[in-house]
């Protein structure tokens, strides 16, 4: 089977393509999976200027991108055959297509001039992010999918995005006899326990068994990787301010107590949700109350709300894994990138849960990826006909 994978929820364009020799069932329990492309543009920079990603601007740079990318990743797969004459649509084929783009014009004009000069891929499966993100942006990706679902009549498997960043944290690197990047996904046990984090979510998640979720607790207000984005822009950051915080904290110096001690929001709540915009707040009001900060004063503030959003997150985890006697804790989401993070959730599980088992994806994993998408679409497998971009799509009701 092999899979085309397409990730368009926020600001990254991913495309991948995978191969597998064997089921869903097969996979989850640990067959090889060979990645014969994986291909990421990253908007990043066009959004910067704006502090922050802009839905509609992420939509324009998609559509952009989204065909050009799928092409670079048919040739990266070796699935590239340009036709000597351009299909010609049937009637039925076109009238799909347009309504496919009909708000989009430009796009049908590239992915018709691209795509219908290519003989039909030897692909089995469409997989696309269906939500949760930013609509506007998802829309691009599923309407590219379920127009290639119409050019090569192939089923489109709508993903969720979160169950894709927690499948990201179970891949491990697979040897192989050839060059070719391949992986597996490690078995869990279950009851386990996920926490996702990134720029619009921060959840607690049970996983009482396989593809069952129940939400434990989330955010109120800010996800943690939009607090480190903001918090990143007060300091005087680019976006994403993820990286750029970390980088900073690292120059603070080392003290016992800290010269601007910020709150742990919700740390003593009792449940399991989190707070993240009085942490942003506090740190608006330090900055006010500070007369020309220097460089050094900055990098204070950072280490402070970086490590005042660790204890917070691994604290709570802790203690939701202490609860629900899981054996495996799940990091997933682009906040997993954090260093400080990582290195906590990993010195206190060893010292406090040590027969726990702790997973936390590759760094060039943890932020979005078509990899994860094409990964999660191989377990799913259920296809439809018919999908919605759905901004707020859950995993679960609380
Ligand atoms: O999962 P992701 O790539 O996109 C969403 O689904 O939102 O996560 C992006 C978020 C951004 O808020 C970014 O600042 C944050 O992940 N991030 C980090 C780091 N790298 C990315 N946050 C803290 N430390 C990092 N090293
Ligand atoms: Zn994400």
């Amino acid at each position: 089977m092999r899979i085309l994978a397409i990730e368009t929820s926020c600001d990254e364009t991913g495309i991948s393509i995978l191969e597998t020799r064997t089921t869903a069932e097969g996979i989850s329990r640990g067959a090889h999976i060979k990645v014969l492309a994986n291909e990421l543009l990253t908007q990043s920079s066009i959004h910067a200027s704006y502090g922050g990603v802009f839905p509609t601007i992420a939509r324009r740079e998609h559509a952009k991108s989204i065909v050009p990318l799928i092409a670079h990743a048919l040739t990266k797969a070796n699935l590239h055959r340009p036709l000597k004459k351009a299909r010609v649509l049937l009637p039925k084929e076109f009238r799909a297509l347009e309504k496919i783009f009909h708000k989009e014009p430009e796009l049908f004009a590239t992915f018709q001039k691209e795509l219908l000069a290519l003989k039909i891929p030897k692909i089995d499966a469409i997989a696309v992010t269906a939500g949760p993100g930013l609509e506007p942006a998802l829309w691009v990706g599923i309407n590219t999918a379920q127009a290639l679902g119409v050019l090569w009549n192939i089923p489109v498997i709508p993903v969720n995005h979160m169950e894709g960043h927690i499948v990201a944290s179970l891949l491990e690197p697979t040897k192989t006899k050839t060059s070719a990047t391949s992986y597996h996904i490690v078995p869990i046990y279950y009851p386990a326990l996920a926490l996702l984090i990134s720029g619009g979510h921060t959840e607690l998640v049970l996983i009482p068994r396989k593809g069952m979720y129940k939400i434990l607790g989330q955010t109120r207000d800010d996800a943690v990787g939009e607090a480190f984005d903001k918090v990143a822009r007060m300091l005087g950051l680019t976006y994403p301010g993820g990286p750029e915080i970390s980088k900073l904290a690292e120059k603070a110096p080392h003290t016992t107590v800290p010269r601007f001690p910020l709150p742990r929001p919700m740390l003593k709540s009792g449940d399991f949700d989190f707070s993240f915009a009085g942490l942003k707040t506090a740190v608006l009001y330090t900055l006010k109350n500070i007369i020309n900060p220097t460089e050094e004063d900055k990098a204070c503030i950072a280490k402070e709300f970086e490590d005042s959003a660790t204890e917070v997150l691994v604290t709570k985890t802790l203690a939701a894994a202490k609860k629900y006697h899981v054996g495996e804790i799940i990091l997933g989401g682009g906040v997993t990138a954090n260093k400080k993070i990582r290195d906590t959730f990993q010195s206190t599980i060893a010292k406090e849960l040590p027969n726990i088992k702790l997973f936390i994806p590759n760094r060039d994993l943890s932020t979005d990826n078509g990899l994860m998408i094409g990964i999660a679409g191989l377990l799913r497998t259920k296809t439809s006909k018919n999908i919605r971009a759905d901004g707020t799509l859950r995993l679960a009701k609380k």
